[in-house]
């Protein structure tokens, strides 16, 4: 048995887990939360500030809190960083504690939605199709081995995937 009724949505950056999680959270009567935002909150400052000041692993460690305590919470959902999969301890609660949804998209559609944002240190780089395919290949089995349900969001209208999940939450 799951410990709580929220829904945790899981996938890489650009996968529309905030647009997703919106819809899906007002047609659910539960709550929205962002795990990214509380972290930012939290801190008093953005995420690029986080990776900059405190490197990746302080960001890591801000994350991990947050996803514990955030994953205890009943009736929201939760939209969760592309990275949170990555370690054992997130991956733990998320599949312990709740309903988790991989949104599913492939790297062209992540690159399309992410390309030029600021706000993505990881992909602050030369080359952030390369970053993203290597992520990829890496994080989708750790997306796939948390998930009760895999969603393609690819050329999906957000209402589309919405109802989709309706029908088999
Ligand atoms: C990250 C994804 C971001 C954010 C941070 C690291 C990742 O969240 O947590 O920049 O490692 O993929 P989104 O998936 O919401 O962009």
């Amino acid at each position: 048995m799951k410990r709580t009724t929220s829904v945790f949505l899981v996938g890489p950056m650009g996968a529309g887990k905030s647009t997703i999680g919106r819809l899906l959270s007002s047609e659910m009567k539960l709550e929205f939360i962002d795990s990214d935002k509380v972290i930012e909150e939290r801190c008093g400052a953005n995420i690029p500030w986080i990776f900059d000041k405190e490197g990746e692993a302080g960001f890591r460690e801000r994350e991990e809190q947050v996803i514990d305590e955030l994953t205890m919470l009943d009736g929201i959902v939760l939209a969760t960083g592309g990275g949170a999969v990555m370690r054992e301890a997130n991956r733990r609660h998320l599949a312990g504690r709740g309903m988790v949804v991989y949104l599913c998209t492939s790297v062209e559609q992540q690159l399309a939605r992410t390309a030029k944002d600021k706000n993505r240190p990881l992909l602050q780089n030369d080359n952030p199709e390369k970053i993203l395919r290597d992520l990829f290949a890496k994080r989708d089995p750790m997306y796939r081995e948390v998930a009760d349900i895999v969603i393609q969001t690819d050329r999906r209208n957000p209402r589309w995937v919405v109802q989709e999940l309706q029908k088999r939450l």
